[in-house]
C-alpha cells in the first residue's frame, strides 16, 4: 500500500509573520519538482493567514498547532476554534503535542474532544503520541502510546480515521538532539499500526500516515524514512532553516523515486 509521505514542519513559537512568510517564499521554488512528498508547515496562529495565502497553489500545506476542544464559538477567552482555522484557509491542525500535554494541562480527554472538533470542521488531525523517558526506561512505552491511541481515536469512525494522521514523537527525543533509533521509531510505528487495525480494521490502518518527529535532522533522517512504518516526520528544529528543511524533505523525494525505479 503506497502512503503519500508527509514532511511537516512545527514552527512552535518561533518566526514572525514577516519571518513566516519570508520563509514560504524561499521554499516555494524548492518544492516546484517535488511530486512524491506532501510538505506542511504549521506556524503560530498569528502568521496562520499570510502563510496560506503565500501558499496557496502550492504543494505546502498548512496547518494550526492546536485548536479549542469547544465545536461551537463562545466565551472561551484565549482559544480559537476549528472552523476559525478552516476559514483561515488551514487544512490540518497538529493535537496533543507533548509540549501542550506537559505545559498546557492538556489530556488525553482534551485531545480526545480536539480530534473530534478538528474532523467535524473538515480539518485533518495530526495526532501527537509519545512516552516519557521514565516511562521507556521503566518498559512502558508502549501501554503509554496505546493508552493515547486509544482514548484519542475512541469512538471515530473508519472514515474519520482515513483522514486523520498520526504523529510518534518520543518525549525524549524531542528538542534533545538524541533521535529515537531507526529500530525503536519502527517497532513503535508498527505498533500504532496494529493498534490503529484492531480499532478501524486492516485497510485504514494501511492508509494512516505515521509520522516520527524527535530531533530529525538531516544526518539521521534517511535511516528514519526507509523503515516501512515511518511514513514522514514532524520536525521541530530543522524545519526553522530552510536549508535543512529542504534537505529533509529532498531525502524523503529522492526515497519514493528510488522505490519507483525498483
Ligand atoms: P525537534 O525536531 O526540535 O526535536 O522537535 C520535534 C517536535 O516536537 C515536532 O513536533
Amino acid at each position: 500500500m503506497m502512503r503519500t509521505p508527509l514532511i511537516a514542519g512545527n514552527w512552535k513559537m518561533h518566526k514572525t509573520i514577516a519571518d513566516a512568510v519570508g520563509f514560504v517564499n524561499d521554499l516555494v521554488p524548492r518544492v516546484a519538482d517535488i511530486v512524491h512528498t506532501d510538505v506542511l508547515i504549521a506556524p503560530t496562529f498569528v502568521a496562520l493567514r499570510d502563510v496560506v495565502r503565500r501558499a496557496e497553489g502550492t504543494r505546502i500545506l498548512v496547518a494550526a498547532q492546536d485548536v479549542a476542544a469547544e465545536r461551537i464559538e463562545g466565551a472561551f477567552t484565549g482559544e480559537v476554534s476549528a472552523e476559525m482555522i478552516r476559514e483561515a484557509g488551514a487544512t490540518h491542525v497538529i493535537i496533543g503535542h507533548s509540549e501542550r500535554r506537559q505545559y498546557y494541562g492538556e489530556t488525553d480527554e482534551s485531545v480526545h474532544r480536539k480530534v473530534n472538533a478538528a474532523l467535524a470542521a473538515g480539518l485533518e488531525p495530526i495526532v501527537c503520541v509519545g512516552e516519557l523517558l521514565d516511562e521507556r526506561d521503566e518498559g512502558r512505552a508502549e501501554t503509554v502510546v496505546q493508552r493515547q491511541l486509544e482514548r484519542a481515536f475512541e469512538g471515530l469512525t473508519a472514515s474519520d480515521l482515513s483522514r486523520t494522521i498520526c504523529a510518534y514523537e518520543p518525549v525524549w527525543a524531542i528538542g534533545t538532539g538524541r533521535s529515537a533509533t531507526p529500530e525503536t521509531a519502527e517497532e513503535m510505528h508498527r505498533f500504532i499500526r496494529d493498534n490503529v487495525a484492531r480499532i478501524a480494521g486492516t485497510d485504514v490502518a494501511e492508509t494512516m500516515r505515521i509520522l516520527y518527529g524527535g530531533s530529525a535532522k538531516p544526518d539521521n533522517v534517511l535511516e528514519l524514512l526507509s523503515r516501512p512504518d515511518i511514513d514522514g516526520a514532524l520536525v521541530g528544529g530543522a524545519s526553522l532553516q530552510i536549508n535543512l528543511f529542504h534537505k529533509l524533505i529532498e531525502i524523503q523525494e529522492s526515497l519514493i523515486k528510488d522505490t519507483d525505479k525498483k
